[in-house]
């Protein structure tokens, strides 16, 4: 088992990264001093495989645990959910010092997460993420939220866990379409901060796509640190934290502008990581071997790295950005890669070069 520490001063925690973790799960909050109530918030996928594993876990270690499903998808990110949760929570008594777990992918992350830190003012949650999306990147970092019917992850909160344990035998059920999703975040992590990683994802890469423990034990473990450290310096995204949304602009505008659902999370910002690529070689000189090296990647994953638009789609694709909540003043800004492990935030883009990049 490999551990990764988030410094966050009072509210430090500790990533977990191995195999088997989940029968260990009743064992590792025990650790944590909390009430002897606990919910663990799933959705319907997740459940049918880990439900009864994760709630005999905490049984063996005397907590009472109630079980909370929602559907699966992202369609359950939204204010309406919430409430049903907090309802469930009231039905079954928890209280302050009782704790949630958050079984399952991003979605029940942020759901379970938003649920957690506002019921009852906030009650401390686990993390038990079950996507490669949700191990490296969104059950790390304390953000938590829904969707408004204006956009994405627009009502929310930063909101730590008490720990993560990233279970590396729950990603064996994990559907392959969603599995090459998550390798989007996971490359985006060599991109924007560590050129050796970059390297070993482009040699790993067959290892990789057979999900091999060993290197997913490695990679996750990775980009968790680099997440951890960037978080680390700057919880609340007032700067450095603003580089993790390398290919995000683009990419939740993608999401945002196609419908919920026709894009994957990774499969947006793998399009949206190329163009910001080539964005970044005609503003900061990323040299050409490198956008080709990171488009060749991503395709080889099996990502896709071009969308086909009409002008009435692209006009909706550039109400997204300007929608999106990191733009400031009407001007699009970027996080750009001044070489494969540098990024830079904050870069305003005219729309002209966008137009370019995108056709
Ligand atoms: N909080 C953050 O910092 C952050 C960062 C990135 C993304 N996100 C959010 O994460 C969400 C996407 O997360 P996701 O990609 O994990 O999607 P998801 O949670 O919807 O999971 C994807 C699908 O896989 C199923 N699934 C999950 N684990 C499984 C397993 N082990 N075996 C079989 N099926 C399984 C789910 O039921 C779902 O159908 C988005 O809402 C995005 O906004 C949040
Ligand atoms: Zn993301």
């Amino acid at each position: 088992m490999r551990i990764v520490k988030v410094p966050l001063g009072s509210r430090s925690y500790a990533i977990k990264v191995g195999g088997g973790l989940l029968s260990r799960l009743g064992a590792e909050c025990a650790q944590l001093k909390l009430g002897r109530r606990c919910a663990v918030i799933t959705d319907s996928n997740v459940g049918k495989h880990f439900a009864k594993a994760a709630l005999k876990s905490l049984a063996a270690s005397g907590f009472e645990p109630v079980l909370i499903s929602v559907p699966a998808g992202e369609k359950s990110k939204r204010i309406a959910v919430v409430e049903e949760c907090y309802d469930q929570l009231a039905a079954h008594r928890l209280e302050r010092k009782s704790f949630i777990v958050a079984l399952g992918g991003g979605v029940v992350g942020d759901l379970a997460g938003f649920v957690a830190a506002t019921y009852l003012r906030g009650m401390p949650f686990v993390q038990v993420p079950t996507t490669l999306l949700a191990q490296v990147d969104s059950s790390v970092g304390g953000k938590t939220g829904v969707n408004l019917k204006a956009g994405k992850n627009l009502a929310g909160a930063f909101y730590q866990p008490q720990l993560v344990l990233c279970d590396l035998d729950a990603l064996k059920t994990l559907p392959k379409r969603e599995y090459i999703s998550g390798l989007g975040e996971v490359f985006k992590y060599g991109i924007i901060y560590d050129a050796i990683l970059f390297a070993q994802l482009e040699r790993n890469l067959p290892k990789l796509l057979q999900r091999d423990a060993a290197t997913l034990a490695d990679v996750i473990a990775r980009c968790c640190e680099i997440k951890a450290a960037v978080v680390g310096q700057d919880e609340t995204e007032s700067g450095l934290r603003a580089i993790l949304n390398f290919g995000h602009t683009i990419g939740h505008a993608v999401e945002n502008s196609s419908g919920y659902g026709k894009f994957l999370h990774g499969e947006a910002i793998s399009i949206g990581q190329v163009a910001a690529a080539k964005l970044s070689q005609k503003i900061l000189g990323l040299p050409a071997g490198e956008v080709e090296q990171i488009e060749k990647l991503l395709v080889h994953a099996g990502l896709p790295v071009k969308i086909k638009l009409n002008l009435a789609q692209r006009q909706k694709l550039f109400a997204a950005m300007k929608l999106d909540k990191k733009t400031s003043g009407g001007e699009i800004k970027f996080v750009l890669a001044e070489k494969i492990g540098r990024a830079v935030w904050g870069r305003p883009v005219p729309a002209a070069l966008i137009r370019q990049v995108l056709d």
